[in-house]
């Protein structure tokens, strides 16, 4: 089955609202997006932004066929959860994705494999794309732990999923995360594969096949280009490079 590669911006805890009008124009026009028509069905593009930035970037970017995605958001629909934000409002705000898992949320707001599976189910239910990052920590990785921890939190985030009809898992070492030292692109692949094998034994092939898996972790313009080359890397989820609407512009490229 034909995956189409998605980029993915992680804007994390950055930018306001009067940063948009000026990023994507920018972006737009470097990546040539508004004088081909053909690009948004060659590449999708998406940016997780904060909760403060969702109901004004979706004009700015959803009319494109650039997609808009939550950071984070609650299981449940609505009730006594001082801070949280569910599935349903950001659907109201037009946002039709949103990143689950971040391990930044593992590492720094008790995130567990046990709420990542809640909010995977309820992001399907309420069909808003979940993009369900797994990853290991450099402890892990040194102690040979890497495909055990990264198919265990691959298999507990689907636990109760039967039929995924639009999933996107991202594989974030965390020792790449923000550090400038990304996996290579073997080291990534080897993952992937390896996360590849497990969708197929838990979904079968014409369901397994299909769900894209992208590589997170310093990726820039420099390393993009290998990193997508690899069998099982269906694209990417950045941080920093996306801040930088000409940086994540040259990734886009990179992509088509
Ligand atoms: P980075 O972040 O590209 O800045 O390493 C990736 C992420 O956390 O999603």
């Amino acid at each position: 089955m034909k995956r189409i590669k998605m980029l993915a911006g992680n804007w994390k805890m950055n930018k306001l609202n009067r940063d948009l009008a000026g990023f994507f124009g920018t972006f737009f026009e470097a990546v040539g997006w508004h004088q081909d028509e053909s690009l948004s069905d060659r590449v999708d593009v998406l940016f997780a932004v904060p909760p403060t930035l969702l109901a004004h970037a979706v004009p700015l970017a959803e009319p494109s066929g650039v997609r808009i995605a939550a950071q984070n958001i609650h299981w449940e629909t609505a009730g006594a959860f001082t801070g949280e934000v569910s599935v349903p409002m950001i659907k109201e705000v037009g946002v039709s994705a949103t990143l689950i898992g971040h391990s930044e949320r593992r590492q720094y707001f008790a995130e567990t494999d046990v709420t990542v599976a809640k909010k995977t189910k309820a992001s399907l239910v309420h069909e808003v794309l979940p993009i369900v990052c797994v990853g290991e920590t450099l402890e892990q990785r040194e102690a040979g732990l890497t495909q055990d921890v990264v198919a265990r939190q691959v298999k507990a985030a689907l636990a109760d999923i039967q039929d995924p009809k639009d999933l996107i898992l991202a594989y974030e070492p965390v020792w790449a995360i923000g550090t400038g030292r990304s996996a290579s692109a073997a080291q990534a692949q080897e993952v992937h594969a390896e996360i590849r094998g497990l969708l197929l034994a838990l979904f079968g092939h014409s369901i397994g096949s299909g769900i894209r898996i992208l590589y997170g972790g310093s990726a820039t313009p420099n390393n993009i280009g290998e990193l997508l080359s690899q069998k099982d890397i269906d694209g990417a989820l950045v941080g920093g490079a996306s801040l930088k609407p000409e940086d994540f512009a040259k990734m886009v490229r990179a992509a088509l």
